[in-house]
């Protein structure tokens, strides 16, 4: 038996944001048993609903590109915030294990669970230390899976962007066409990751367990940084965003350093992930 069947019955949360939504596109590739619940079906503010859900559907996987995404509002959101990014992932573990002991829990998080103080980029056993709302919320989810003693993978990713939704790239292009100047902050250094990127690779790794006997698949599980090849600042990548639109007029870019920009949550200056560890899956450098 292998770690993840073939066809398996996925349940997907979050099919209306950047990730889901490419999920729920190329998802129906590997399996044709595969529900994306509405709010109304699945609302992760409420315990019941989840566990009804779970229940309901019996799935092999889920995948839960859900969460509490509003970083600065969620510092005045507490509550809200950890009972998506926190709550919801125990219970929707809780619900799996109780349906399919050998279920999948493949979920997502994020580069703000660390500080950002570290010179070079985090790899996936570097010390945690969330300074926002946001980042402990997602740490304790994290938490909360491995606890739920499931077999699980967590990809941290950064920067999301896609064509659809609020993203950095959507916004820089809007102003750029709105405005004469933009200051973009030149002192936080990352690495912008497409929802297609973050897609394919999470089919790449079911793909792989598909292969992987069950019994050796126990050193897979845990977590992965997953992000973009190219590492860089907020101002770099605005200019690059900008460039790409060949505009007749282009706006000045300006840079700003991150203490003069009245962020309401703190960021990591260093939001850089290693991608050694995931090469596991796509078999190709990320870094
Ligand atoms: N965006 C980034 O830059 C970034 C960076 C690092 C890590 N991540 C992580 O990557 C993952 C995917 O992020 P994303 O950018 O794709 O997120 P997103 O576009 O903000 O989408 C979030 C999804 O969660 C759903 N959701 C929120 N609250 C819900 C609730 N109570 N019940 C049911 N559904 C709910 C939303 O539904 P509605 O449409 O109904 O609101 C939406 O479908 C997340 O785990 C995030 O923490 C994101």
């Amino acid at each position: 038996m292998n770690a993840i069947k073939t066809n398996p019955r996925i349940l997907l949360t979050g099919s209306t944001g950047q990730v889901g939504g490419v999920l729920l596109k190329m998802l129906p590739m590997m399996s044709s048993e595969l529900w994306a619940p509405t709010r109304h079906e699945l609302d992760l503010y409420d315990p019941e609903s989840i566990t009804a859900a779970v229940q309901r559907f019996n799935p092999d996987i889920i995948i839960n590109p859900a969460a509490y995404t509003a970083v600065d509002q969620a510092e005045d959101d507490v509550e809200n915030c950890y009972l998506v990014n926190e709550t919801a992932v125990k219970h929707l573990a809780q619900a799996l294990k109780h349906v399919n002991p050998n279920g999948v829990f493949i979920h997502y998080s994020t580069d703000y669970v660390f500080d950002g103080t570290k010179a070079e980029p985090y790899s996936e056993t570097d010390a945690t230390n969330p300074q926002s709302i946001y980042g402990k919320s997602k740490l304790a989810g994290e938490h909360a899976l491995a606890d739920a003693g499931l077999s699980h993978l967590i990809f941290r990713t950064s920067w999301v962007y896609s064509l659809f939704g609020k993203n950095f790239v959507n916004t820089i292009k809007r102003l750029a066409v709105e405005r004469k100047e933009l200051t973009i902050v030149s002192d936080q250094l990352g690495a912008p990751t497409s929802a297609l990127e973050i897609a394919t690779v999470t089919l790449l790794a079911i793909k792989h367990l598909q292969m992987t006997p069950i019994n050796t698949a126990h050193s897979m599980w845990g977590i992965y940084n997953l992000t973009g090849k190219e590492m860089l600042s907020w101002y770099e990548f605005a200019q690059k965003i900008v460039a790409q639109m060949n505009l007749d007029s282009p706006p000045t870019i300006k840079p700003q350093l991150t203490k003069d920009y009245p962020f309401k949550a703190p960021r990591p200056l260093n939001s850089r992930l290693s991608g050694e560890k995931i090469k596991i899956f796509t078999g190709s450098p990320q870094d």
